[in-house]
């Protein structure tokens, strides 16, 4: 039996105020909550029981999945305090149903988007008679990444802290996420403690001569951590440009049935329009992602942001890789600027975020 863990424990504080009810895994992209696509995946490949590795929001997981019908045993370890990543993988081990030390286990991080054969990893795993095999991807800019090394044979040389020079740049490749380790390799990890295993696990493997591979393709590769990465995620598995068994086809715009979405509007670029949402005569949405009972207002322009459920944007106002809390209100000819996080429940006033142009005029009576 093929079994996999997926790593759901994390606070996604990068990702607030989307991420204040929901945990990160279980925002939607592309018309359905991420942990989903990644689900999908793991079936077509051949998974056919589930470790939930769960800690921030954990009930929301077994809610979500309560009524799941399909093929494939869902199990739950839940950290009372998180564990780390390591820490984690060890916790929901127990929970593993096969009996073989040497049996593959997959595991994920909850928040990649990759293209990925997650097959193939497992299969090039047990060819290599691995301990550990790495999903390694290749960075433009590895200086804000740990750097893994590997030698012609794929075999992981090192596990390096961030670059700070160029000199220190030996190689483009990080670590993708998602790896399989032996099962009694995974076994042998603390139980008792916070472990990392990017900074702990994986170095003492190395350091004891553990046969750690690397697994290095061009495959298209997201982590989803942050807002604009959020967006542009959610956009590509819309296009296409990375496949998810839950997208039937690629299109431009996913808009849901009940959405009112007024003719002279454009909706582009992978956007995602929510149930129940309204959007008015003008408005422009590129690669976007409009959560349900969301309103626009005519003239309105919203580009690589997130807009969450139960808000509304006022007439002509722009929105640049904003993220807007649920149950928000951004009143008319408001310009928010990029980076722009608004929690949840604000009301910004009509005119009162201008970043260029004319300032509006003074409101107050003097
Ligand atoms: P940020 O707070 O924005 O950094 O996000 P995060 O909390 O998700 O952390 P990070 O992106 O580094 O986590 C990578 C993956 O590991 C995510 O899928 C997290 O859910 C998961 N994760 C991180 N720490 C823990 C933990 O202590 N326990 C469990 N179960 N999962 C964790």
């Amino acid at each position: 039996m093929q079994e996999a863990i997926i790593l759901v424990g994390g606070k996604g504080t990068r990702l607030r105020p989307l991420t204040n009810h929901t945990p990160k895994p279980l925002l939607n992209v592309a018309g359905s909550s991420f942990i989903r696509h990644q689900i999908a995946k793991l079936m077509d490949a051949g998974v056919e029981h589930v470790v939930f590795a769960t800690s921030y929001l954990a009930s929301l997981f077994e809610e979500e999945f309560k009524d799941f019908s399909q093929d494939l045993a869902i199990s739950y370890a839940v950290e009372e305090v998180p564990l780390g990543t390591g820490g984690a993988i060890r916790n929901a081990g127990r929970l593993l149903r096969g009996d073989s030390a040497d049996a593959p286990v997959l595991v994920l991080n909850g928040d990649i988007l990759s293209g990925v054969d997650l097959g193939g990893i497992v299969e090039l795993h047990e060819s290599r008679e691995a301990d550990v095999t790495l999903h390694l991807t290749r960075v433009p800019d590895p200086r804000a990444f740990g750097l893994v090394p590997t030698d012609e044979a794929g075999r992981v040389l090192s596990f390096l802290e961030k670059p700070k020079t160029t000199e220190e740049c030996v190689t483009d490749q990080i670590n993708a996420g998602c790896y399989v380790f032996r099962r009694s390799v995974l076994d042998a990890i603390p139980a008792d403690r916070e472990v990392s295993v990017e900074q702990e696990t994986f170095p003492q493997l190395v350091a004891a001569g553990r046969r750690v591979f690397g697994h290095t393709t061009e495959d298209y590769w997201r982590d989803l951590g942050t807002p604009l990465a959020f967006v542009h995620g959610s956009a590509d598995l819309v296009a296409g440009k990375v496949a998810s068994p839950l997208v039937d086809r690629p299109t431009d715009a996913l808009i849901h049935p009940t959405a009112v979405i007024d003719p002279t509007a454009r909706v582009t670029g992978g956007s995602t329009i929510g149930p129940h949402a309204v959007i008015g005569a003008r408005v422009v949405v590129n690669r976007s992602i409009i959560g349900g009972s969301v309103t626009v207002a005519e003239g309105a322009q919203i580009h690589e942001s997130v807009v969450d459920h139960d808000s509304s944007i006022g007439s002509e106002s722009i929105l640049r890789e904003v993220v807007v809390g649920c149950h928000s209100h951004v009143g008319a000819q408001n310009e928010l600027p990029a980076q722009l996080r608004l929690s949840c429940g604000i009301r910004i006033p009509a005119q009162g975020v201008r970043v260029s142009g004319t300032a509006a005029a003074c409101l107050t009576a003097h």
